[in-house]
């Protein structure tokens, strides 16, 4: 797994409970370095995994709550990091249709060694999107707070249902309705 995504990783333990939790679990969980991630590396996904389990154990949260929150996190840190990626004026839609014909593809060009997930798209109207996502890393929920930070980003409300569709390959609908934000 790239770099970036363990720094920013690191970055919100840091930012959202404190620099000492961060410290405690580099320190305490079994890592492939000693914890000094730099954005440019690679690093194993098992370090993701003690990581968020070393956090769970830590806060008494869900593993799966925390990777939905970690991508929800991550959303605007990897878009402002790539701004030339999404195409211009785009709409939460927009970036949906096109993650795996062309956002994903110009990631894959930009980190020759990322391991992306396939997003292909079941349904389309002109309010939702069905995709399915294929992974052997199982980070569905991972999409789920990244399309959920997406909405926030992009000023939209959206209703997310997954449904798993397989274990083996690991393959998720993911119905995602997107509503324009109701004035308060
Ligand atoms: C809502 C939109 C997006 C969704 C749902 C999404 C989904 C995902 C998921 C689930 C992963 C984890 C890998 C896996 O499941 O196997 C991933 C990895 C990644 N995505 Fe996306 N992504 C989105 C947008 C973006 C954007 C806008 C960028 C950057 C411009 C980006 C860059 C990356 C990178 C760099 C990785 C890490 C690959 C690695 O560690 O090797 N993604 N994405």
């Amino acid at each position: 797994m790239l770099g970036i995504i363990f720094t920013n990783l690191v970055e919100m333990i840091e930012t959202e409970i404190s620099a000492e939790m961060a410290d405690e679990i580099l320190d305490e969980a079994e890592l492939s370095t000693d914890g000094a991630y730099t954005s440019v590396g690679h690093y194993p996904f098992e370090d993701v995994l003690a990581i968020v389990t070393l956090l769970s154990e830590k806060t008494d949260t869900p593993i799966p709550d925390l990777i939905f929150a970690f991508g929800q996190y991550l959303f605007p840190k990897l878009v402002a990091g790539h701004q030339h990626i999404l195409p211009k004026n785009a709409t939460l839609m927009d970036l949906l249709v096109q993650l795996d014909s062309n956002i994903h593809v110009e990631v894959l060009k930009l980190y020759p060694n990322a391991t992306l997930p396939t997003f292909s798209i079941l349904e389309q109207t002109s309010d939702g999107i069905v995709l399915e996502y294929g992974s052997p890393r199982q980070l569905d929920t991972l999409a789920a707070g990244l399309i959920t930070g997406g909405s926030q980003y992009f000023g939209v409300e959206v209703d997310i249902a997954m449904n798993t569709l397989s274990d083996e390959p690991y393959r998720v609908k993911i119905d995602v309705k997107i509503r324009e934000k109701v004035a308060n």
